[in-house]
């Protein structure tokens, strides 16, 4: 096998795996978090996305400040904020769940011509997470999606917050025509809020019963086993293997559990493996 072959089987292998056991790797905000942290993926990332000039952060002065036209209190109708595409030099607006940014010192991503310039003009808060920047995909209706989805808008929201200038609200969804917050509104942050309340729970959990380490041989099969940074979580206990079963009994995983939690109805013994093992081969 050429050593070209081996290279794509492992790189195969590896991203199989990660989107099996590390499945927010592969979300964008996890990829531009990565991004931000490591510049050479942005190289690769800009030859992705067909990206093009430069990064209109590296060279950021404070634009939020210095800006002189700020009126946050301002009703942009939908016809209004779709004259703000950057064209012949004017200025980007974009909106998010009926909040617009001034995103015009991000023309290389939302100008004319640029990766993102179909989000400018509108509010297309569910391709935000869908990825579907088709005309049909770049709504303002968010309703219907995962939990991991009101996640992603309340951290796109959080970003435009952070990074460019807020300047309004658009007519419509979220807002009424005097800027007050619609019943849609208050229905968006009860799914964000819940989102959030959900993706807590399941991070402690995660870290109450992180998953163990996996060995497959096909002499042997495969073998289970408890480290202190086994499933990610660096912790200063091992713990013993045992099948963890979801409150539905339809998923089962192996969990690191302490002695502590061994009584959880959830968990169950391993046959064949003694109670205070670490590691444990599974019956073939
Ligand atoms: C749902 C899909 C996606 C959405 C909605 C999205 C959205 C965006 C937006 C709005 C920006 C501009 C951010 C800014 O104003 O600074 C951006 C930049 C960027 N995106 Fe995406 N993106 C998506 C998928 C991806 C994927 C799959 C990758 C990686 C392969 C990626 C990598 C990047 C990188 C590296 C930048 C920064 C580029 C630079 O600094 O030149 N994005 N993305």
């Amino acid at each position: 096998m050429s050593k070209l072959v081996k290279l794509s089987i492992a790189v195969v292998l590896l991203a199989s795996y990660i989107a099996i056991y590390q499945p927010h790797v592969f979300t964008v905000k996890y990829m531009h978090d990565a991004a931000a942290k490591f510049p050479i993926l942005v190289s690769f990332f800009k030859w992705f996305h067909g990206a093009k000039g430069s990064n209109p952060r590296s060279d950021q002065v404070d634009l939020k400040d210095a800006s002189p036209k700020v009126d946050t209190n301002r009703v942009f109708t939908k016809e209004e904020l779709a004259k703000y595409k950057g064209e012949d030099g004017a200025d980007i607006y974009i909106a998010l769940m009926g909040r617009v940014f001034d995103v015009t010192r991000g023309r290389d991503f939302y100008g004319p011509g640029g990766g993102y310039s179909f989000f400018s003009g509108v509010d297309g808060s569910r391709a935000f997470v869908t990825g579907d920047f088709k005309p049909e995909g770049l709504i303002d209706d968010i309703s219907g999606l995962g939990s991991q989805d009101y996640i992603g808008l309340r951290d796109w929201l959080d970003f435009y917050m952070k990074d460019y200038q807020y300047i309004g609200k658009v007519e419509g969804m979220y807002f009424d025509s005097n800027g007050e917050p619609t019943a849609y509104y208050h229905g968006v942050q009860e799914w964000i809020k819940g989102a959030s309340n959900f993706k807590e729970e399941e991070d402690l959990f995660k870290e109450k019963f992180p998953m163990c380490n996996v060995d497959y041989k096909p002499e042997e099969g495969s073998r289970v086993w408890c480290s202190t940074k086994s499933g990610g979580v660096k912790r200063d206990w091992v713990g013993f293997p045992r099948s963890l079963y979801s409150a539905d009994s339809k998923n089962i995983r192996c969990a690191c559990a302490q002695e502590s939690d061994l009584d959880d109805p959830l968990l169950k013994e391993y046959p064949d493996c003694p109670k205070d093992a670490t590691s444990c081969m599974l019956p073939k």
